[in-house]
C-alpha cells in the first residue's frame, strides 16, 4: 500500500525548487541501489551513476557551456551565462549512464538503454520513498561528444539523464495524471 502511494503521488520537481539537503552518503547509497534493481535483460548491468555536489556542479556548468558554444557559437552571451549556472539549481545531481555492449547476442542496445532509464526511475521513486525530490533532466547537451567526454563516459555509452536531487522547498503540488482509458486496450486477436 504504502509503496503504491509512493507511486500515485511521485511528482517531479522543479530544479529550483530542490534546496540543501541533499541525501546524505547512507540515504544516497540506499537511493542508488533502487537502481541497481532495473529490469536488466542477460544480467548485463549496463549502468553507471555519476554523483555531481559542490563546486563540481560549477565545473559541469563550465561544460555545458562550451558544448552550447561548440554547438552553436553565435549563442548570446547571457544564454551562456545562464547554462552556466544551470547544475547550482539543486545540490545533487546524479548522471544516468547507459554502458553499451555493441551488437550482443541476446540484448539490442535499446534493451540496455531502457534497462538504464528503468533504473533512472526506480532512482526517482527511491528519493521521493526517502522523502527528498528530484527531476529528470537532458536537452541537447546531453548528447554532446564534449559533456560525454569530460564526464568520463565512453564514446560508444550514453548518458540518458540528469537526476537533479534535493529537498523540495514546496510542497508538491497534486497532478492531473492521464486517463488510463486513453492508453489501455485489450487484444483479442489480429486485427484481421
Ligand atoms: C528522458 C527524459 C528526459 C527529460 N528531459 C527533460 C528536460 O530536459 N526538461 C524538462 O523540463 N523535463 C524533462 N523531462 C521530463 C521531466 O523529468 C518530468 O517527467 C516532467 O516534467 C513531468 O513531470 P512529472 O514527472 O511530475 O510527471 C524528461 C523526462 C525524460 C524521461
Amino acid at each position: 500500500m504504502l509503496m503504491l502511494n509512493t507511486l500515485e503521488s511521485r511528482t517531479s520537481t522543479p530544479a529550483v525548487q530542490l534546496v540543501e539537503p541533499a541525501p546524505n552518503k547512507e540515504q544516497l547509497t540506499k537511493i542508488l541501489q533502487a537502481g541497481l534493481t532495473a529490469p536488466d535483460h542477460a544480467a548485463m548491468r549496463p549502468w553507471r551513476f555519476i554523483t555531481i555536489q559542490g563546486d563540481a556542479r560549477n565545473q559541469l556548468g563550465e561544460v555545458f557551456a562550451q558544448a552550447t558554444l561548440k554547438r552553436e557559437p553565435d549563442t548570446p552571451a547571457e544564454k551562456i551565462a545562464r547554462t552556466k549556472q544551470k547544475p547550482l539549481r539543486s545540490p545533487l545531481i546524479v548522471v544516468i549512464v547507459a554502458t553499451i555492449t555493441p551488437d550482443h547476442l541476446k540484448t539490442p542496445e535499446v534493451e540496455q538503454i531502457l534497462s538504464a532509464g528503468a533504473a533512472a526511475t526506480l532512482i526517482q521513486l527511491a528519493a521521493t520513498a526517502s522523502g527528498f525530490g528530484s527531476i529528470w533532466l537532458s536537452g541537447p547537451n546531453t548528447y554532446h561528444p564534449d559533456v560525454k567526454a569530460a564526464l568520463g563516459v565512453a564514446e560508444k555509452d550514453q548518458i540518458v539523464g540528469f537526476i537533479y536531487m534535493g529537498t523540495p522547498s514546496k510542497p508538491a503540488v497534486a497532478k492531473s495524471r492521464p486517463e488510463l482509458a486513453d492508453h489501455l486496450s485489450e487484444w483479442h486477436g489480429p486485427a484481421n
